[in-house]
Parts: C-alpha cells; structure tokens; sequence
C-alpha cells in the first residue's frame, strides 16, 4: 500500500492506493474558495493553507492504516507549495522508517489512467490539458512518456479560467464556461483556432479575441450573450485540442487533466478513453499510481529530497 501526497497547487490531496491499483482512500480539500477573490492562486496564501490542511488531511487519507511507501509529488508546480507535501512526506516515511517515492506532477496525470477499475494498458497516445499543462504524450509503458507536443504559451485549463474571467465568472471558471456554455450557441462567434507547427498548441490568440469581444458589446448585449460568448470560445478551446489528438494518428486516445472533465470535449472525442471524473482535477490517488512505477528512494536518503518548480 502507497500513501501519496499531493500538494503543487491549490488543493491539499492525500491517497492510499493498493499496489495492484485500487484506490482505498482518495481526500482532497480544494483551497478554490480562497483563491477566487484574487481571480487565481496566490501562491504565499497556498502553501500556508497547505500547512494548515496537510496533517488533518493525512489523517483521514490514513484513517489509521499501515502503509509500505510513501509517495509525494515533488515537480513541477508552486515551490512553496510543493515543499510542505515533501515535507510532510519526509517526515511521515521517516517516523514509519519507510522508503519514499518522487512523483511527477505531470507522470501523476498520466498515471491516474492506471488505477482500478479503469487499469489503462500502453500503448496509448495521451492528451494532458490542466490548468498548468497542455502535453500531448506517446505512452508506451506505465514508467514514461515521450513529448509530442506542448502549448507554446497558455496552458488550456488557463484559457478556460481567463476566458471564465473576462465572461464575470467564478474562479476556477472551466467548470463554469462548461456549464454556462450549455445554454449558448457554439456557432455565434468564430474565435480563431491557433495553427501552429507540429503537434505544440497556442491558446494565448484565442484569449485576446475573447477580450476584444467582450470590450465591443455594450453591458445590456454582453449580458444576453454570455452563453454564446462562452459556448463560441468552449467550441474553439475544444476544436484545438480535438485536431492535435487526431494529428497525432490512430490507436488509443486517452486524455487526463483537469480540462478532461468538460462535458464538450468529452463528447467531442466518444473513441477516447477519458479519466474518471473524480480523478481528473488534482488528486493524491494518481501520485501514488505513478510511484508504482518509480523507482523508491530508501530510507532515510530521502532527507536531502528536493522540491523543483519546473518539469524534470
Ligand atoms: O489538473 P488540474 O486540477 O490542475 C493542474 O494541474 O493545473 O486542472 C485544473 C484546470 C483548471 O484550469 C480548471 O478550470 C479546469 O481544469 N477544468 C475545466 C473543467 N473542470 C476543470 N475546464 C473545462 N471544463 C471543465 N468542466
Ligand atoms: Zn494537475
């Protein structure tokens, strides 16, 4: 059994998955809430609220049971936000004498694609949209992943959150455009589809359109046309990251990440094989997923352990 512990971001997450990967305890407390009046993370409020949570969170995630490892995501992320999970890991596997695996923020998203009952065999070609992130992968086996593609400047969950700003709604707003984009029609306004070369993505143009849209409308118009506004900029979020998949050839599609919760990409892509709901925002039960896969550091050399801002 893998304890793993989760904390680049905004949400204090702590797992106990099985090794054969069913997960026995999944507890995430999501900080959005104090977040939402700056319109995005601060990162100095985050890691103190990640003290604050850590231990308590912990403690349900354990519920007191036994563990054999410890696993921690220890890059990329928030570097002081990052430091209290590997913290709080070091401690806990030192007390218990027990080795600790670094996990990859990112390896994580892929590998919650390998928890029970989903069990995901490679080879697969992976697409990770988040709010920090957006990867296309060539996933051959369940230890790596090779790069095919990257955005060159906005991640997409970044564009849905902008985009959910500009249209006045909450924070993080892709759930909310998700929701509000129900309502609209996706054919009101052509937003442009970034084309840039090979498999990378650009999401910063599409941004800019929505801005001068919304600049153009006076307030009583913008207000009756939110839901076209955001189904129109949805449609063109989605048509970017649905023509990369289908660029990079056939076989199994899987795609993970925060963005792989909206409703219309999910729709939009009915051959792929999509994260579980539960498991597709930031989650601790994908950090310990991933450390099967990794190599364990023993006991006690961990101590000298590192969190990292960027990727590896
Ligand atoms: O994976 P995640 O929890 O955090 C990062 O590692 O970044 O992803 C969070 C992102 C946010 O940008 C959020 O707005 C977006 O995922 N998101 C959505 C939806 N649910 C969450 N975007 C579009 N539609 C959704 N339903
Ligand atoms: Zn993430």
């Amino acid at each position: 059994m893998i304890l793993g512990i989760e904390t680049s971001c905004d949400e204090t997450a702590a797992a106990v998955v099985a090794d054969d990967g069913e997960i026995l305890s999944n507890v995430v407390a999501s900080q959005a809430d104090l977040h939402a009046r700056f319109g995005g993370v601060v990162p100095e409020i985050a890691s103190r609220r990640h003290l604050e949570l850590i231990a308590p969170v912990l403690e349900e995630a354990l519920d007191g049971r036994d563990v054999d490892a410890v696993a921690v995501t220890t890059r990329p992320g928030l570097i002081g936000a990052l430091l209290v999970g590997v913290s709080a890991a070091k401690a806990l596997a030192w007390a218990r004498r027990l080795p600790l695996h670094a996990v990859d923020h990112l390896h994580g998203h892929v590998a919650s694609l390998y928890l029970r009952p989903l069990d995901l065999q490679p080879p697969f070609t992976c697409l990770l949209a988040s709010g920090g992130h957006t990867m296309l992968l060539d996933v051959r086996e369940r230890g790596g992943y090779r790069v095919l593609g990257t955005t060159l400047d906005d991640a997409a969950g970044e564009a849905f959150d902008k985009g959910a700003r500009l249209l006045g709604l909450g924070y993080p707003g892709g759930r909310e455009l998700d929701l509000l984009a129900h309502r609209g029609d996706p054919r009101a306004y052509a937003f442009p589809v970034a084309r840039v070369p090979g498999l990378d993505f650009s999401f910063s143009g599409l941004k800019t359109a929505l801005l001068y849209r919304v600049r153009d409308l006076p307030p009583a118009e913008l207000a009756a046309r939110r839901a076209d506004l955001a189904a129109s900029y949805q449609r063109a979020i989605v048509r970017a990251l649905v023509e990369r998949v289908e660029a990079a050839g056939a076989g199994t599609v899987a795609v993970v990440g925060g963005v792989a919760a909206n409703s219309e990409l999910r729709a939009s892509l009915p051959g792929a094989v999509f994260a579980p709901l539960a498991l597709c925002t930031d989650n601790a039960a994908m950090v310990a997923s991933a450390a099967r896969y990794v190599e364990a550091v023993p006991y006690p050399q961990y101590l000298s352990l590192d969190a990292r801002a960027t990727a590896a």
